[in-house]
């Protein structure tokens, strides 16, 4: 039986995450916009691709929720990006209103499907699209922990000049200029990278990180990245339907861990079939369990206020 995976925005990083899911043979794919027209047509031309990439995946273009009934995996990419000067936390209030509503309509659609939620402000969309679905928390989590991990180890390559492959890294946090990096969990080859570069290296690599939506937002002066979160939700996404239980960084609902109670946050997860089937507690500094409590405190301030903006509408 072949999976079923909805993608919510038919945007760069939704349409090119249809692109990644089918082209690697992942799953069915159901791209739905509320734009008439544009996810048929993104669907159509990757469709018309399929004899040269190999896959035979269905790939529909919907404006209709119904088509996503029976969705493993429902990927909410629905949003406004920014724009150069912004702040992801500058799209929470028209942002809420199409995951909220896009969260609700999915589940009415998809009762068993894993929600991935990418939209940003990612950690405060993803808390609202589980309390508007009141999923089992397994079954909720936000892409962002994969694609800060990336970009840093992206970085961390590109200034030793080794394979990417090699780099290993985390990072926790929210997704945004609070995310907290551990370089004591950064190695490459198995190397810590503390043993391999200066402090200072770190700490100006550590940052393009934490700027690292920003820098292509300015390039780009017309919308954010999509490449690099498209290839992080599709690895979560392989990650779940093959059940590969992998240890991936990704918003996930806190019970107690890091200190940290009812709020989803950037911690490592073990990701498989059942979702978030785990939250590992690493050994962190003094420092960085601080840097944590700091990204989680902007987190729910940001979200105490849209609740109640949402409420007062
Ligand atoms: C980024 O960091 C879009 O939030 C995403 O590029």
């Amino acid at each position: 039986m072949t999976s079923l995976v909805s993608i919510i925005g038919a945007g760069k990083v939704g349409s090119t995450l249809a692109q990644r899911i089918a082209e690697k043979n992942l799953a069915d794919v159901v791209l739905l916009d509320v734009v008439n027209g544009l996810p048929q047509g993104i669907a159509l031309d990757l469709a018309e691709a399929r004899g040269i990439e190999s896959h035979n995946c269905q790939i529909v273009g919907s404006n209709d929720y119904a088509d996503t009934a029976g969705s493993d995996i429902v990927v909410i990419t629905a949003g406004k990006a920014r724009k150069p000067g912004m702040s992801r936390d500058e799209l929470i209030q028209t942002n809420a209103k199409i995951v909220v509503e896009a969260a609700k309509q999915a589940v009415a659609h998809a009762p068993n499907a894993i929600l991935i939620i990418v939209t940003n402000p990612l950690d405060v969309m993803t808390y609202l699209a589980w309390r508007a679905t009141n999923l089992p928390i397994q079954r909720v989590m936000g892409m962002a922990g994969v694609l800060d991990s990336v970009r840093l180890q992206a970085f961390i390559a590109m200034e030793l000049g080794v394979a990417t492959a090699e780099v290993s890294t985390m990072v926790l946090g929210s997704h945004g200029d609070l995310m907290v990096p551990l370089p004591g969990y950064c190695t490459v080859s198995g190397v810590p990278i503390t043993e391999l570069m200066e402090g200072t290296t770190i700490e100006r690599l550590v940052q393009r990180t934490r700027q690292g939506g920003a820098e292509i937002v300015n390039l780009l002066q017309t919308g954010g990245a999509y490449f690099a979160p498209a290839s992080s939700a599709c690895l979560m996404v392989e990650t779940i339907l093959q059940n590969r239980v992998r240890l991936l960084p990704a918003a996930a609902y806190l019970q107690g861990e890091y200190g940290l109670q009812d709020i989803f946050l950037g911690v490592p997860c073990w990701l498989g079939g059942q979702g978030v089937e785990g939250v590992l507690e690493l050994h962190i500094s003094e420092a960085e369990s601080a840097a944590l409590r700091t990204s989680a405190e902007s987190v729910r301030h940001n979200l105490e206020e849209v609740i109640s903006n949402l409420s007062g509408d």
